[in-house]
């Protein structure tokens, strides 16, 4: 298969990056960097630029989408699914696991394509890559759009907000998978579930946390807030906005020389 990467690159990938169950979510196995995966070498390897490794590891937003997805599989059965922000391509997983009539994976770095292809394969589902931007195109012809944990940067928050409230225009539902992120769009948000898990990565740097789905909605109805309801997720809220303020990012799983200092985690 044609996925954007040498075969010497994928075959790097294979050997170095082992396949293992998704915690939380051991339906899914995926490839995953691991200490003696060399991610260092493999961005050597590669005279093209070498983007920010999200693809090799996991994320909070993702893993409770795709827990959700599979413990409801009717949210998917049958119907178009974009997934937006694909990583490993977890989420698209679930969804063609959980019987979605089409997946499509979206992601702007080539390896994300790449290894959710790879991924796919190893979990005995079909899908389809989409390389690129899809935030500046017209709504894609799907039924809903899953948005994995792609609300950690305020530009490109604001950018995936505008495309999925385009999405809503068009009739599209919008489910997002997050461990409520500083940039989420909170006031058009409707709590659809919880699960606990990791936020990023694992090992003793993981940090266990509540990881949420919500559905993206288009009006903010004020005498029913979507959150905030008790005093727990008013907190949170509150935490949210305290994180928004401040530069905090303790995102120390991916080595300093990714730019991750525009993130807010
Ligand atoms: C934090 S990772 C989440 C991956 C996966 N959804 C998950 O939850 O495990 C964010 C992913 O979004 C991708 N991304 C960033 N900007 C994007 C954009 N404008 N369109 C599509 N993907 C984008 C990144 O390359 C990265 O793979």
């Amino acid at each position: 298969m044609d996925t954007g990467l040498s075969p010497q690159t994928l075959q790097f990938i294979q050997a170095n990056f082992p396949v293992l169950p998704v915690p939380s979510v051991p339906e899914i196995s995926l490839h995953k960097a691991v200490p003696k995966s060399g991610l260092w070498r493999l961005a050597e390897m590669d005279a093209h630029g070498f983007g920010e490794p999200y693809w090799a590891h996991y994320w909070g937003g993702g893993l409770a989408l795709a827990r959700h997805i599979l413990d409801h599989p009717e949210t998917v059965a049958g119907r178009g699914v974009l997934d937006l922000g694909t990583g490993s391509g977890i989420v698209g997983i679930a969804a063609a696991k959980a019987g979605a009539g089409h997946v499509i994976c979206a992601d702007t770095d080539r390896y994300a394509t790449a290894v959710a292809r790879l991924n796919a394969v190893t979990n005995g589902v079909g899908i389809a890559t989409f390389l690129g931007d899809m935030t500046a195109n017209p709504p894609p012809t799907v039924d809903i759009v899953l948005v994995g944990d792609l609300f950690y940067e305020r530009d490109l928050a604001a950018r995936v907000t505008t495309f999925l409230d385009r999405c809503l225009g068009a009739h599209i539902e919008v489910l997002i998978g997050d461990p409520w992120r500083a940039f989420l769009p909170h006031s058009r948000l409707r709590l659809v579930a919880e699960y606990p898990g990791l936020d990023f990565g694992q090992g003793a740097q993981a940090r266990e946390r509540q990881n949420a789905v919500f559905s993206f909605r288009e009006t903010v109805h004020r005498d029913k807030p979507c959150l905030g309801k008790s005093p727990k997720r008013s907190l949170r809220m509150l935490l949210c906005a305290w994180r928004a303020l401040h530069c905090y990012s303790p995102c120390s799983m991916i080595p300093m020389r990714w730019n991750v200092s525009s993130m807010r985690f």
